[in-house]
């Protein structure tokens, strides 16, 4: 049976639910799942067009579209990115592997065709900028998907190799992959579960930026962790010390902390 708003809302938050309305839009939001796990069926004719449709209908900035999308649907390309990420297993099994870009290279072409140059292309602010609306492109495909009934994660370890990851998917300079996003029918052997988010007073400021009351709101949504952890048969280690795990050390970042230097190399880290 399909969640009601009310139940939706208590998987998300299990504890302290805020006082949200009843939309089927919301619903659809609060059932979101990272699926791991697909079975061998292929997608129906159209999804990919669908996903991208949903994609490009998200706002851009300045209307300037500064991303593209690789859609690797090659098993032996699927193969080597899904080892370039870590070896995550769901890069193969998925029928579907999406890789979202920053793209710059594309607004230098047009320039260049017009027999101008570009100056601001290689700044930090124009891979920002770029970087969300490839960002909002994605998430919009990923509500289409689930719309839809499939299921999605995305891939941010495409980034712990970033060159043999431009080199395996032809990238030009001026573009970067941001992450992947894989997508196919969950496997019904092994369903994902939605996983629990933060006491909305930790990450909702009214009018100005305050920690009050966080340190008790951490705590009991650590609690609520552990609890999600346990049921999922995961390490019982709550929120916060994964938090600290990930940002602690530089290990951590799988080789990411060199992504000032691949910026550059990709012609994308002026200033
Ligand atoms: C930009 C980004 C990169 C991610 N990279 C990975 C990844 O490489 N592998 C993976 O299994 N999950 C990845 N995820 C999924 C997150 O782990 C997941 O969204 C988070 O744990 C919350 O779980 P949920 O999506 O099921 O609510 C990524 C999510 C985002 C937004």
């Amino acid at each position: 049976m399909p969640p009601t708003f009310q139940s939706a809302l208590t998987a998300r938050y299990r504890t302290g639910l805020p006082a949200a309305l009843n939309h089927p839009a919301v619903t659809g939001l609060l059932g979101h799942r990272s699926v791991r796990s697909y079975d061998s069926r292929a997608l129906p004719e159209g999804t990919l067009q669908t996903l991208i449709a949903g994609a490009q209908s998200a706002a851009t900035s300045s209307d300037m579209q500064a991303w593209s999308v690789v859609a690797v649907s090659d098993e032996g390309s699927r193969g080597r990115l899904a080892e370039m990420a870590g070896n995550q297993n769901h890069i193969r099994q998925c029928p579907l592997f999406l890789v979202w870009l920053a793209d710059l290279s594309r607004a230098t072409r047009v320039a260049e065709r017009a027999g101008q140059s570009l100056e601001t292309t290689e700044y930090l602010e124009s891979f920002v900028s770029a970087s969300i609306d490839a960002a909002l492109a994605a998430q919009n495909a990923v509500v289409a998907a689930e719309a839809m009934g499939l299921g999605t994660v995305y891939i941010g370890a495409i980034r712990n190799r970033p060159l043999e990851v431009a080199e395996e998917l032809g990238l030009p300079l001026g573009t970067v992959a941001l992450f992947g996003l894989c997508v196919g029918f969950e496997d019904a052997a092994h369903p994902a579960a939605v996983k629990p988010r933060l006491p909305q007073s930790v990450v909702l400021h009214h009018n100005r930026y305050s920690t009050a009351g966080e340190a008790e709101s951490i705590a009991a949504y650590d609690e609520a962790s552990k609890a999600f952890q346990s049921e999922q048969g995961q390490a019982v280690t709550g929120w916060s010390s994964r938090v600290v795990a990930r940002y602690g050390t530089l290990k951590a970042l799988g080789g990411r902390h060199e992504l000032a230097h691949w910026l550059t190399l990709r012609g994308l880290n002026r200033r």
